[in-house]
């Protein structure tokens, strides 16, 4: 589906616009340390750049941004840290749910959202039917996310069924462990962008970045804006998605 609305675009002679992007928001400790700031300071300037980014997706186009918000590892981190995420979690939903919901955004939360204080639990589930009917583009907040929690979730989930009678193991394939991951609703990212200048995954949709286009910038995440995101969509629209086929066989199915 999405080479389908790749080639339409590059047909119509625009630019190839990717449906969804996945990001990793990587660099507010650095951030705020660079400027003598606790690391809270620098969450708080990393919710600034996520309403930039947002606002550059929705006047592009993109149909879904999925964002890491906190990882299933983060909780490793000091307990202060953790407690001021936390807190800053549950203030920015308050204040931009409905923002984003008068602008047509569809809010979903991908991970495991039992291990939340029941306040938030309850806030991210209203969040995500407030907003379910929304058509503009999807908003997926990873939170307490980890791809192996997800593969694992998936795999218990078709397990159970063949254990029930449900299912023969023989029938299981890619299509069908992919349909129970988190945003199997959503195409697979097209693009994925990390701030902060490392250079890996940190367990993120581990099988859903499989032939995802990768990016990486220094930039650290409360310094990304719109004319960082632009530079992440010409690095994607100049690339050749080849899905393992050849370079000459994909220019060949784009000019037919
Ligand atoms: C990303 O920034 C935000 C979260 C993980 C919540 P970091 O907090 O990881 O920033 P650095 O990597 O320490 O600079
Ligand atoms: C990944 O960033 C998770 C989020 C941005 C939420 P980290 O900063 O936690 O990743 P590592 O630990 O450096 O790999
Ligand atoms: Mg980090």
């Amino acid at each position: 589906m999405a080479q389908q609305q790749l080639q339409a675009e590059m047909q119509a002679g625009q630019q190839p616009l990717p449906l969804h992007v996945a990001i990793i928001m990587d660099g507010n400790g650095r951030w705020a340390k660079a400027r003598k700031l606790p690391r809270y300071m620098g969450h708080r300037a990393g919710v600034k750049a996520v309403r930039r980014i947002v606002e550059a997706c929705r006047q592009r186009g993109i149909q879904a941004l999925t964002l890491f918000a906190f990882s299933s590892e983060n909780w490793r981190r000091p307990k202060v840290e953790v407690g001021l995420l936390m807190d800053l979690f549950v203030r920015t939903l308050k204040k931009e749910v409905s923002r984003l919901d008068r602008n047509n955004v569809r809010i979903q939360f991908i991970g495991d959202r039992t291990a939340f204080n029941p306040k938030l639990h309850a806030m991210m589930d209203a969040a995500e039917q407030q907003t379910t009917n929304n058509d503009g583009l999807t908003l997926v907040i990873a939170a307490n996310y980890g791809g192996r929690w997800d593969l694992v979730e998936a795999t218990r989930r078709l397990a159970a069924r063949a254990v029930a009678g449900e299912l023969s193991v023989d029938e299981i394939d890619s299509e069908m462990l992919g349909r129970e991951l988190c945003n199997a609703n959503l195409p697979e990212p097209d693009l994925f962008i990390r701030t902060g200048g490392e250079q890996r995954i940190s367990n993120y949709l581990l099988w859903q970045l499989a032939y995802t286009e990768l990016y990486f910038t220094d930039l650290l995440w409360p310094e990304f804006d719109a004319a960082a995101f632009d530079e992440a969509l010409n690095s994607f629209a100049s690339r050749q998605r080849r899905f393992g086929k050849t370079g000459d066989q994909v220019e060949q199915s784009r000019r037919a």
